[in-house]
């Protein structure tokens, strides 16, 4: 199977109807192992940095929070002969962001950038949350690149998706294994990790419209709770307890995650103000069929 078979419109159509997609093989086995030994030189080099999780208090104040045993660094043209061989033809090559102009008539886009990132198992997890925000940056696609040739259940570390209605998805992180989806709108998280666990990101920056049609249901109270802006509110209140869950596993006990846990009771008393007078509509949207749910 080629790239444009890969690549085809299957994808582009999973990628607007459920908000994400999963493609297997496209980069061949000789390229991922060669991937992965590149990123794992990188590690033992110790050019891969210590995560953390940012975030902005609501005195505008940014708190960075150390992330256990997760170690990346962005590649970009400045750095990308730290990886000269294959992640370089990575983030030179554009045949998936061609695709995505090609096939999806609501993106363009203009510019991808890499992540590399290491997890040395040990439990290292990340917590619930979509990658973008449509005020602060223009991620309109998010990609991980999983490169695990022996990971088998019990390593844990798979990518737990919420497509809002639809039941939560999880995503075993296999070698040459791709997993795309909506970067301002897929609310998402890593299952702690046991073994270690390599991947590689794809960030696809373009125009970013935070509106999606939808003509289907024509009542306008579903209309609006489907707006794929207001999924990832309706995951966060639906989901709390696990959310919350989450962000301990994925943090060291520390005064700056005591802040991100009070930052989600924040957040969640709020929705519950916002979406009061929906709490009737809000099962309803349970009912629906996925291909009137547009998230792109
Ligand atoms: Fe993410």
């Amino acid at each position: 199977m080629n790239v444009n078979e890969l690549l085809g419109s299957e994808l582009c159509g999973s990628l607007r109807t459920n908000g994400y997609a999963i493609i297997d093989g496209l980069f061949g086995s000789n390229f991922t192992k060669g991937l992965r030994k590149e990123i794992k030189f990188l590690h033992q080099t110790e050019i891969l940095k210590p995560n953390t999780t940012r975030l902005f208090t609501h005195d505008k104040k940014m708190i960075s929070v150390p992330k256990k045993n997760i170690f990346e660094i962005d590649i970009t043209r400045h750095n990308s002969d730290l990886a000269p061989n294959y992640v370089k033809v990575l983030s030179e090559d554009s045949t998936i962001s061609d695709t995505f102009n090609k096939r999806m008539r609501n993106v363009e886009i203009l510019k991808t950038a890499i992540k590399v990132q290491y997890n040395e198992g040990k439990g290292g997890s990340f917590s619930m949350h979509s990658d973008s925000d449509v005020k602060q940056d223009d991620r309109v696609i998010s990609g991980v690149l999983y490169l695990n040739p022996d990971w088998k259940r019990g390593d844990g570390g798979e990518l737990k998706l919420y497509p809002y209605p639809q039941d939560p998805v999880v995503i075993e992180p296999v070698m040459d294994r791709l997993v795309l989806f909506s970067s301002p709108h897929m609310v998402h998280r890593v299952l702690p990790a046991y073994q270690e666990r390599y991947c590689l990101t794809f960030w696809f920056y373009g125009f970013n419209d935070d509106y999606v049609e939808i003509k289907k249901p024509t009542e306008p109270n579903l209309r609006f709770l489907l707006q794929p802006r207001n999924k990832k509110h309706l995951v966060k209140l639906h989901y709390g307890q696990e959310w919350m869950r989450s962000i301990i596993e994925s943090h060291h006990d520390s005064e700056t995650r005591a802040e991100l846990v009070s930052a989600l009771n924040s957040d969640l008393g709020k929705l519950r103000g916002y979406f009061h007078d929906y709490s009737d509509w809000i099962p309803k949207t349970k009912l629906l069929r996925s291909e009137d749910q547009p998230w792109i």
